[in-house]
């Protein structure tokens, strides 16, 4: 069994640490946060996530957490998990990667520097210089993005689609291999650019996918098709499936939106305008501000309007607030004037603009004049209620997530709009 040293405690270090341990190595996590540090040794999880607690409380003996990098001193393996945000030109911020390799240990033995977090193409050969400056030349170096997803990350995990390994050096690869042999998954082996550009390129296509369904559901709106028929007759083709062809209100998330712009400027950075990319970007950017013409077609001005926000998070089974779609609705919806009362069942709104939060969906419908469902929690899916009816000022609900059954939430008195399906009579201009 391996040592192994993870820097960053955030949703990718933590999963990783947390499995590699269920895997049976022997895992020292750092991190910079001291809070998040005392919690972890308190045995509490610092983010909602499922599955964690229960890898925690398994691997007692063989997790650490720790704010010293010297105590990653022995480590075979050291895995950089920290977070590269995006900079105000759009590029990837990697001065969390350059302080782990300033932190870096006196090592006591061979070892080899794994790149988790998400990087443009040519960080190695960058970092490879950087730890050869450093007199670190013996230190290996491989490239091994991390392709989990937030509310099903130890699932993504321990079964993955594929762990891609890019490396110059054939035995750093072998070694970080042999981490992944238990999972016995598909390991692509490839150079160390290919790797970065491997989870740069997939996250693209995802997000293409998802602005393509958008515009389909826009044309849907438009001609009185419903997006989710037809998503359903484009998916059940082989060759496209039906990943990532479900209608809403854009995505966002701390993956998404950054990895986007950050291909984007790495290819203008190289000479090369990444028309296509610039487009589903554009894409993702409108299809929130739909909702707000959405509410318009049905109340009117929202001046003084009560509006609920149902879903906070930027997607189910998380409390990550991250480039949220509801941070940008929230901010129009208090420049329209609205009043807003936000609910999610864990996240806790932070970022969010002019917003009442509250604790139940009961509170945040009370005499609202419609409510939105921006994130696809499962709670949501008895919203249609006659409790909620009679609670709500006007009976409008505007589903981001076409959550609901059209028909059916219809039939419960609900004037209902959701998101490329045939819509009902606007009543513009009426309270
Ligand atoms: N969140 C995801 O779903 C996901 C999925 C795949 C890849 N990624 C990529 O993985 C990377 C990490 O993402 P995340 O969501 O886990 O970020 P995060 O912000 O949740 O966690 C990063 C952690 O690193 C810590 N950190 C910063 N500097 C450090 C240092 N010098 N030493 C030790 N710890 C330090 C931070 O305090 C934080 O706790 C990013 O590059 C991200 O793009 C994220």
């Amino acid at each position: 069994m391996a040592k192994v040293g993870v820097f960053g405690a955030g949703w990718v270090g933590l999963v990783t640490g947390a499995c590699l341990a269920e895997l049976g190595h022997d895992v020292v996590v750092r991190d910079v946060v001291p809070a998040k540090i005392d919690a972890l040794n308190r045995g509490e999880q610092p983010f909602h996530e499922d599955g964690i607690p229960d890898l925690l409380a398994r691997n007692r003996e063989r997790l650490r957490f720790t704010l010293e990098a010297s105590e990653l001193a022995d480590r075979e393996f050291l895995f950089v998990c920290v977070d590269t945000p995006p900079t105000p030109s759009g590029d990837a911020d990697l001065s969390r990667v350059w302080r782990v390799i300033d932190e870096l240990p006196a090592l006591a033995g061979h070892a080899t520097l794994v790149m988790k977090s998400t990087v443009p193409v040519g960080t190695g050969e960058k970092v490879r210089n950087g730890l050869d400056e450093r007199g670190l030349q013996a230190l290996g170096y491989v490239s091994n993005p991390e392709f989990l997803a937030e509310g099903t990350a130890v699932r993504d995990f321990m079964h993955p689609d594929r762990v891609v390994i890019g490396a110059s050096e054939a035995a750093d690869g072998d070694g970080v291999a042999a981490l992944y042999a238990p999972l016995e998954a598909v390991i692509l082996r490839c150079d160390v650019k290919s790797a970065e550009m491997v989870k740069l390129a997939a996250n693209a296509a995802l997000m293409t996918r998802i602005s393509f369904i958008n515009e389909i559901a826009n044309v849907c709106e438009a001609t009185g098709a419903d997006v989710v028929k037809v998503a359903e007759g484009v998916g059940l083709d082989r060759r496209l499936g039906p990943h990532f062809l479900r209608a809403g209100i854009g995505y966002g998330g701390s993956c998404f939106p950054k990895d986007s712009l950050a291909l984007k400027q790495l290819a203008s950075n190289s000479g090369y305008h990444f028309q296509l990319l610039a487009a589903v970007i554009e894409v993702n950017e409108l299809q929130k501000r739909r909702v707000i013409g959405k509410l318009k077609a049905h109340l009117g001005s929202l001046q003084g309007k009560r509006i609920a926000l149902l879903g906070l998070a930027f997607k189910p089974g998380t409390d990550d607030m991250r480039e949220a779609p509801s941070l940008v609705l929230a901010a129009r919806l208090h420049a329209e004037g609205a009043e807003v009362r936000g609910w999610d069942p864990v996240a806790d709104g932070s970022g969010l603009a002019g917003v009442t939060l509250v604790e139940t969906v009961a509170e945040a419908v009370a005499g609202a004049d419609a409510a939105v469902i921006v994130t696809e929690w499962p709670e949501l899916a008895g919203l249609a209620s006659p409790e909620v009816h009679a609670a709500m000022a006007n009976p409008v609900i505007i589903d981001g997530r076409n959550l609901l059954d059209p028909a059916a939430t219809r039939a419960a008195g609900f004037v209902y709009e959701g998101i490329g399906r045939p819509a009902p009579a606007r009543v513009a201009g009426t309270d």
